[in-house]
């Protein structure tokens, strides 16, 4: 069957759902009914979802949880995370409950410039072209003044443009490299609109230099984009306290604990295949807080990743030391969040989200998000040096497998017990349950 179509964006919802449950579906009307299950009953609601991308068919769930218990800088704060992972959000209410009484979590922001580009390709004499950005370097700043406007009341704006000779990389390549301050907004379209007019006034100014050649003039710019790597966009987020007071249920040494953590962390710093999952459990916090409050998950992990290996060489990007008897652990990574702009005031779980984080700056989200990240990467090392990652993990994952084989509430409530007691798997549920209907 053929199954290539044209003009599949102007059909209504309807008819995409019904073209494609007859194109791929053994039984187009169940299908048909399990898309439309998860259509919201409030059809306001269901328009807007339907409208934040093309081709809309249906809904697609991810739990929305909450971590209580976060002392942050002297506050409580309850986060709010979306995401599919069992054991994420109950390994970060543990962890916050955890430092909850050990001091909590200590963050600032270290500094928030964002970075956009203009590539452009310039055949001539660089000297010129070096002239020539610097007499007309004002009239970038001048014919963005109707997009800046807005932003310099709020306290940002373009903050500087330089040129880059990139001719070192690639043949004639040079940039505009422009670094924004883009206060509450994640600042996407701002920078973007700016480079476009840039990349204009650049074209423009270039036509009438009368220094430049026929050939220099003729600038070719190849795109203007924003950079999704903010490495002078950083937050840190750190938790401490004498090693004693890490003693607990499953640290009944805690000096032999710390140094244990400390060895991991240091595993991770220079083994980049452990670094990866090192910092997969960041993220795990990182992108849950992310998803919730409405901001761009994939920017900030490509971000992110570029920023664990800007030494070379894929790194942790968190670290911990013992220093006179204290345990210290604490990372520091790039974000470029918003809380103003985008889905913030367009999606209502996420308006939800941020009314419960105290409707905060961007700073503080970046705060919160860090914060997550670091809790989870404890739990997550804390588990690894003692009991293992299984235990907790499984313990989570046993509601997904009890519904995988969909067990009826009394096998539920004896598969729960007798698990309480032994090891959890797929392969022992099972087992459990057969035996059970036998
Ligand atoms: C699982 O989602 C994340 C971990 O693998 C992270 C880690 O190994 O540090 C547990």
């Amino acid at each position: 069957m053929n199954k290539a179509i044209s003009g599949f964006s102007k059909l209504s919802k309807e008819e995409k759902i019904k073209w494609i449950a007859n194109q791929y579906f053994s039984t187009p009307t169940e299908a048909v009914a399990l898309l439309k299950n998860y259509w919201n009953s409030d059809e306001k609601i269901q328009k807007l979802h339907d409208e934040f991308i093309e081709n809309t068919i249906t809904n697609f769930y991810i739990p929305l949880g909450v971590a209580p218990n976060f002392l942050i800088n002297g506050k409580y704060s309850t986060i709010p995370m979306a995401i599919e992972e069992s054991s994420v959000v109950a390994a970060a209410a543990k962890a916050a409950k955890f430092w909850s009484t050990r001091g909590g979590f200590k963050t600032t922001v270290i500094n928030t410039e964002k970075i956009g580009q203009v590539h452009f390709i310039y055949k001539g004499d660089v000297t010129k072209l070096n002239l020539f950005f610097a007499q007309n370097k004002n009239k970038f700043f001048s014919e963005t003044e109707s997009i800046t406007t807005n932003m310099q009341k709020r306290g940002g704006g373009i903050l500087d443009i330089i040129l880059k000779d990139k001719t070192d990389l690639l043949p004639n390549y040079f940039q505009l490299h422009a670094t924004f301050e883009t206060k509450d907004s994640m600042g996407a379209n701002f920078i973007n609109s700016c480079l476009e007019q840039f990349s204009k006034t650049l074209k423009e100014e270039a036509h009438h230099y009368d220094l430049f050649t026929e050939t220099e003039k003729d600038i070719e710019v190849v795109m203007s984009i924003l950079s999704n790597y903010v490495p002078n966009c950083i937050v840190r987020a750190e938790v401490s306290c004498p090693i004693a007071d890490l003693e607990e249920k499953h640290i009944l040494n805690p000096q032999e604990f710390a140094e244990k953590f400390v060895q991991a962390v240091q595993i991770a710093e220079v083994e980049p295949y452990r670094a990866v999952t090192h910092n997969k459990g960041i993220m795990n916090g990182v992108d849950a807080v992310v998803l919730a409050t409405g901001n761009d998950f994939r920017a900030v992990e490509a971000g992110i990743h570029a920023y664990a290996s800007r030494n070379g060489k894929y790194s942790s990007l968190s670290h911990a030391k013992i220093e006179n008897g204290i345990f210290t652990f604490w990372l520091e990574i790039p974000l470029a969040v918003g809380t103003v702009g985008g889905l913030t005031s367009l999606h209502p779980l996420v308006k939800l989200s941020l009314e419960m984080l105290e409707k905060p700056s961007a700073k503080e989200l970046m705060q919160f998000i860090a914060v997550a990240g670091l809790a989870q990467n404890f739990a997550a090392l804390r588990s690894l040096t003692t009991t293992g990652i299984q235990e907790g993990h499984m313990k989570m994952h046993l509601n997904n497998i009890i519904n995988q084989l969909e067990a009826t509430e009394e096998e539920r409530i004896l598969i729960q017990k007798y698990f309480k007691r032994n090891t959890i798997s797929h392969s022992a549920v099972v087992t459990f349950i057969e035996n059970l209907r036998k």
